[in-house]
């Protein structure tokens, strides 16, 4: 069988480290490309010096060319501005599209028969321009965010608990932005609901928190989380190269389900070898429905304004 070839766009904090981890779960061949002459090369060459200590044996090639991305099996879109403290993710759609757009058009010219994973802000928007911009099949285009916030939101539960991470499983929907619904009825520790674990206070604050996670490390550091984004990233990739069917939640084309009408939101899914294979329906009381409504109505808003730029 060949060797995945995996090509993440963008090398800087969130696109090297998604490298550097994908290197390190042996997923496959690494292609790293950037804009900026010699920082992808720099990047990619750092982290095959590492395979040596880590025992990986992928080739890692930095590069600003994209013929060299030819044929790639599947796609991380990194590139694109981070946020600032005081700015919303929103704020960085006209630009961000424009580059998703460049980005898209190059995807699809050397890697059309690619699975595309995106991972700027405004997540959903940006998944929506990447995937009318290709013309992939729908379940080809997704965008990782619901990983890491169930990430965030099983870190303060396990924190709060002293339980193991392992034992939690977390799940959330929406678009990736205040609005997001962390679903504490479905997150559970060996099976027993976190409601019945966690007083109704503390499991609010801890959602609250979840919802403000990404502006919570934008306030201490000046600049975009990227340890948990690239982990996120890479744990789709992973479900999908692997054909190992997880169950993750990301950002997903929606069309009947959940009344969504045709958008790309945040959702709980099954990834394998052809992308986004199924999508989990929840049985949504009416707190959480008129929830995921409010959010969608948000994502809907944000595509609008990637149709009036595209
Ligand atoms: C975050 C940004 C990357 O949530 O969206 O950290």
């Amino acid at each position: 069988m060949a060797r995945n070839k995996i090509t993440i766009v963008g090398a800087g904090n969130v696109g090297a480290t998604t490298a550097h981890i994908a290197a390190t779960r042996q997923l496959g061949d690494i292609v790293l490309l950037d804009i900026v002459e010699g920082l992808a090369q720099g990047k990619a060459l750092d982290i095959a010096q590492a395979g040596p200590v880590q025992l990986y044996d992928a080739i890692i090639t930095g590069t600003c060319d994209w013929e060299q991305t030819a044929e790639s099996n599947l796609i991380i879109i990194t590139s694109g501005l981070p946020r600032k403290p005081g700015m919303s993710r929103d704020d960085l759609l006209a630009k961000n599209v424009q580059i998703v757009k460049d980005v898209s058009e190059k995807i699809a010219e050397h890697s059309p028969d690619s699975i595309v994973i995106v991972v700027c802000n405004p997540l959903d928007a940006m998944v929506y321009a990447a995937a009318k911009v290709t013309g992939f099949d729908k379940n080809k285009v997704m965008g990782m965010a619901g990983e890491l916030d169930s990430a965030r939101f099983s870190h303060f539960i396990a924190t709060e608990l002293g339980a193991s991470v392992k034992d939690i499983k977390c799940v959330l929907m929406g678009g990736h932005g205040d609005d997001m619904v962390p679903l504490p009825r479905f997150t559970s520790i060996n099976g027993k609901p976190v409601i019945e674990l966690i007083d109704k206070a503390k499991l609010d604050e801890m959602i609250d928190r979840t919802r403000k996670g990404g502006i919570e490390i934008v306030n201490l550091l000046g600049y975009s989380a990227y340890y948990a984004p690239a982990a996120g990233a890479v744990k789709m990739a992973e479900s999908i190269l692997t054909d190992r069917k997880a169950e993750i939640s990301c950002c997903a084309y929606c069309g009947s389900e959940y009344n969504a009408g045709g958008y790309f939101v945040g959702i709980p899914v099954v990834l394998g070898k052809e992308g986004v294979e199924k999508i989990i329906e929840l049985d949504l009381n009416d707190s959480e429905r008129s929830q995921f409504e409010k959010s969608l109505a948000h994502v809907k808003q944000l595509a609008d304004q990637v149709d009036k730029l595209l």
